[in-house]
């Protein structure tokens, strides 16, 4: 089969190659998926590039990319052939594997290739994985989030769009984004306030948007850099549930302060949410998909030869939505 493939970290130019290599078949408990769309998110190309913490070359070749979506071909032992034939989107496909979602077929566990409703198109698909799960996590794992008041910083990103969409959803009472100009607060969508963070003190908005409350739920993605925001909004009792810290990977915490208001702060990684929320999360996307309640944003699609080019632009960091390669 056609798979774009690394055989060592660096640059995308350099070390992501596209070829002909094996054609997996799947093992007991799994699916073989005919790949239509691979979504690549900045872990994919930090792993790539050898930027993730802790990463290394696990196997000598290795294909990119976790999110994707297509078509069940085949089933192994075990698994019900019903499922061939059947739209899939797939997760982790990248995490702790060597081969991912950019190449024609990736075999994976049943369960990691989930149901993809008729309406929705498999671009699209190959966004739930990392963004659309990661916003869900972000906001429900810890509990309910109904008559919340609800802050998702850098709401123009692929989480932060599907967090801010997802919090109206799940009956917050106010949802508030961070941006950094009137581009990104459009891209964000529909929300009570969108707050440009460049240009004005978040948390004083906060409260005032707020009457003094301030924020029950904060879905953020630089914990760092938005830390001493955070400190003055979060009211008590609330949940900062963060998914990354680029901004200041290792910030110094003010723990009595959150510890005398019973602060709850959740650092995640969707790669590891649990079996039984998942399946929540997973049934709870899937009918949001079929009441046709989601918009998505699919930045631009490459086709497999030019894989390349699809990391580069995420690198690039201008993008609005989620790059995809099409296979
Ligand atoms: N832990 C996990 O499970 C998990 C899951 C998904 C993603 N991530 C990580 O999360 C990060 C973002 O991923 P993504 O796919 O959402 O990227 P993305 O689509 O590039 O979005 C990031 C957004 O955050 C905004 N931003 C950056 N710093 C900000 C700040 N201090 N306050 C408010 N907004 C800010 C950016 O806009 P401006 O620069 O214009 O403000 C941009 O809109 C990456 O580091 C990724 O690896 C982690």
């Amino acid at each position: 089969m056609k798979a774009a493939y690394y055989e060592g970290f660096g640059l995308a130019s350099e070390v992501l190659k596209v070829g002909e290599i094996a054609t997996p078949a799947p093992g007991p408990g799994e699916v073989l998926v005919r790949v239509h769309a691979a979504g690549v998110n900045p872990s994919d190309v930090k792993l790539r590039a050898g930027a993730r913490p802790g990463a290394t070359m696990g196997w000598p070749v290795m294909v990119p990319c976790s999110d994707g979506a297509g078509v069940i071909e085949a089933v192994g032992e075990g698994v019900d052939a019903g499922r061939v034939g059947e739209r899939v989107w797939l997760w982790n496909g990248h995490w702790r594997r060597q081969f991912g979602t950019s190449a024609e077929y990736i075999a994976l566990p049943s369960e990691q290739a989930v149901f993809l409703p008729e309406g929705t198109g498999f671009a699209e698909g190959a966004c739930f994985g990392i963004p659309a799960m990661t916003a869900w996590m972000a906001l429900f794992q810890d509990g309910p989030i109904d008559g919340q008041r609800v802050l998702v910083t850098g709401g123009a990103g692929t989480v932060g769009r599907y967090a801010v969409q997802m919090a109206r959803l799940g009956g917050a009472a106010q949802v508030f984004t961070t941006v950094s100009g009137p581009e990104k607060a459009a891209h964000a969508g529909a929300c009570d306030a969108a707050i440009n963070y460049r240009e004005e003190d978040v948390a004083d908005r906060v409260m005032d948007l707020t009457s003094g409350h301030g924020v029950d739920r904060i879905v953020d993605v630089d914990f760092g850099a938005n830390l001493d925001a955070t400190r003055r909004m979060i009211a008590e009792g609330g949940t900062v549930a963060s998914y990354a810290s680029m901004g200041d990977p290792t910030p110094a915490l003010p723990f009595y302060e959150f510890m005398f208001r019973n602060v709850r702060l959740h650092m995640l990684i969707v790669y590891l949410l649990g079996p039984a929320t998942r399946r929540r999360g997973e049934a709870q996307l899937r009918g949001w998909l079929e009441a046709g309640a989601l918009s998505h944003a699919v930045a631009a699609a490459f086709p497999l030869d030019e894989a390349a080019r699809a990391h580069e632009a995420v690198e690039a960091g201008e993008k609005l939505g989620t790059v995809v390669v099409t296979v």
